[in-house]
């Protein structure tokens, strides 16, 4: 489409990245022009819902914005808005359609905003239809498949519906520059249209393009993209399609080109890190992948998740133990302590492989911390099947667990099964697994106290400020001059501090336990 409209003069490339350097290149020349116009620079927010995935995948999405030429506002009150959604609980589409609410109503006051949506509720086409319907003011769409093409939808929202700055002049004059003379030509106003660009799957991963970290010295870093498991409550593999490894050469240069400046720690991330590299080329295990990056130099922590417990191997056993560098934790999601349910729930490993699983890593890496994801209320969860559930937590000695309330997800197998377990049921065993979820990491936190250990400090405690999906946080703290920072065992510690220590590992005793996180002193 767009190559129609450049043809001949100046084609897009068709390779990537290639092709969306040449749509950043474009945009510029737009943002520039614009920027004349408004006299200031054009702004942008993301408003990120879900995991360390679509973190990371803001980050990126920054990144592109920022090549462009738009620099990051602190709110929503940006010239470019975009929401990057999650689906997997049904929470989380809510939360995302009461934001748009507001979003529609800062546009009516501001019709120059340009509103996008990407993200895993957009790969689902009952999503996608009622935004058209009842969200009309969104302009553009995208899903998981695609968030490199920001740049080339961008332009294309722009060719479709904005006043377009004469560029076919300005790039002829001057290739490479941009030109000071683009003038905005008033078009007449068009009816606005919605750009929508989903792909149902991709094998296609493009490197290369830029990326902003949040922090300067820690980053996520995609080893793989989706997931084959199809576990029967989970929407995933229907959003984020089959799995697809990076090459190792390209995540040990991504990590070494951000350890060059000046990143200190980093989580490899995938929806299921040991099935990494099964299916490249010339295969190679997540144990193996682990080893190499241990190996680089000036890197000071290496953390990943997510472990399926069915396919945790040995090896990898081995290696977080022998490694120098890699954290003593591991994300190990249970989901159920009961066969019966682990069986329909197809995650292909009973309550006794979970545990002797347990038993191994334990016996190998004794100061293990050991954190999990548990499901409440699956269909057909009865008391004892609960009770398992409750007998895995207190064997396992969670440090720490991430509890769900089973959400049906439209299109996953377990939306059909009988016996979807009614909801004063769901919310008494929830509250009972909290407890002991609470008791075991109390527990794990208590047997710390007093110790001396190294902490990474991440920032000044954030208090009341707002997080990027517009929700308060809480802070843990009586004052505004604390820092706070992570163990290797992912535990949080708060302590005072000056702000020059932010992105540095130091000692600090753990002087006084408040459950899951720490008060600590800097020794
Ligand atoms: N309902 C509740 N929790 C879910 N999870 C995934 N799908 C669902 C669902 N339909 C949880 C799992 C997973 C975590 C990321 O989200 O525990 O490990
Ligand atoms: Fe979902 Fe299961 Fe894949 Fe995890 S492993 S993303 S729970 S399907």
């Amino acid at each position: 489409m767009i190559d129609e409209v450049y043809t001949p003069l100046d084609p897009a490339p068709e390779l990537e990245p290639e092709r969306q350097f040449f749509f950043i290149k474009k945009m510029q020349e737009i943002v520039f022009a614009k920027e004349q116009e408004y006299g200031r620079k054009l702004t942008y927010h993301i408003s990120t819902f879900g995991c360390q995935m679509n973190f990371k995948d803001s980050e990126k999405l920054a990144g592109v914005l920022e090549e462009i030429g738009f620099a990051e506002a602190d709110d929503e009150k940006a010239d470019f808005c975009l929401y990057n959604t999650c689906t997997v609980r049904e929470n989380a589409n809510s939360r995302v359609y009461g934001r748009l609410g507001y979003l529609g109503k800062l546009k009516s006051r501001k019709p120059e905003m340009i509103i996008a949506m990407c993200g895993c509720m957009m790969q689902e086409e009952h999503v996608v239809e009622t935004i058209k319907k009842s969200y009309r003011f969104v302009d553009i769409i995208f899903g998981t498949h695609n968030i490199y093409k920001l740049a080339e939808l961008l332009f294309e929202y722009y060719r479709q519906n904005r006043d377009i700055p004469d560029i076919r002049k300005a790039v002829s004059q001057n290739d490479n520059n941009i030109n000071d003379n683009i003038t905005v030509k008033k078009k007449p106003v068009k009816k606005h249209k919605m750009v929508v660009d989903i792909l149902k799957g991709t094998d296609k991963i493009v490197e290369e393009l830029p990326s902003k970290l949040k922090a300067s010295f820690k980053a996520g870093i995609n080893i793989m993209f989706g997931c084959n498991n199809f576990c029967t409550y989970c929407i995933v593999p229907y959003v984020r399609g089959r799995e697809r490894s990076r090459k190792p050469e390209d995540i040990i240069n991504e990590i070494k080109d951000f350890v060059s400046k000046g990143v200190i720690e980093v989580m490899l991330l995938g929806q299921n890190v040991n099935s990494y590299g099964k299916n490249l080329e010339n295969p190679i295990s997540f144990a193996e992948l682990l080893r190499q990056v241990d190996e680089i130099e000036g890197l000071k922590r290496i953390r990943f998740m997510t472990s399926h417990p069915k396919d945790l191997s040995d090896e990898l056993i081995e290696v977080m133990k022998n490694a120098k560098h890699v954290c003593h934790h591991i994300h190990l999601p249970v989901q159920s302590g009961s066969s019966r349910l682990l069986k329909k729930m197809n995650r292909v490993y009973s309550k006794e492989d979970y545990l002797k699983l347990i038993d191994k890593i334990r016996a190998a890496i004794p100061d293990i911390a050991i954190t999990t994801d548990i499901i409440v209320g699956f269909p057909g969860e009865t008391e004892e099947d609960f009770e398992e559930t409750l007998d895995v937590v207190r064997y396992s000695k969670y440090a720490s667990a991430f509890t769900f309330i089973y959400s049906k997800r439209t299109g996953t197998p377990a939306a059909s099964f009988p016996d979807q377990v009614d909801e004063k049921t769901i919310k008494d065993r929830f509250d009972r697994l909290l407890k002991e979820v609470n008791t075991c990491s109390e527990e794990y936190a208590m047997s710390l106290e007093g110790k001396v250990m190294p902490v990474l400090v991440e920032e000044r405690d954030r208090g009341e400020n707002p997080d990027g999906t517009g929700n308060a946080v809480k802070s843990n703290c009586p004052e505004d001059n604390y820092l706070t920072g992570r163990l290797d065992n992912n535990l949080l510690v708060h302590f005072k501090g000056s702000n020059d220590l932010i992105g540095q590992i130091i000692n600090v005793k753990l002087s006084e336990c408040k459950g899951f996180y720490y008060f600590g002193d800097i020794v």
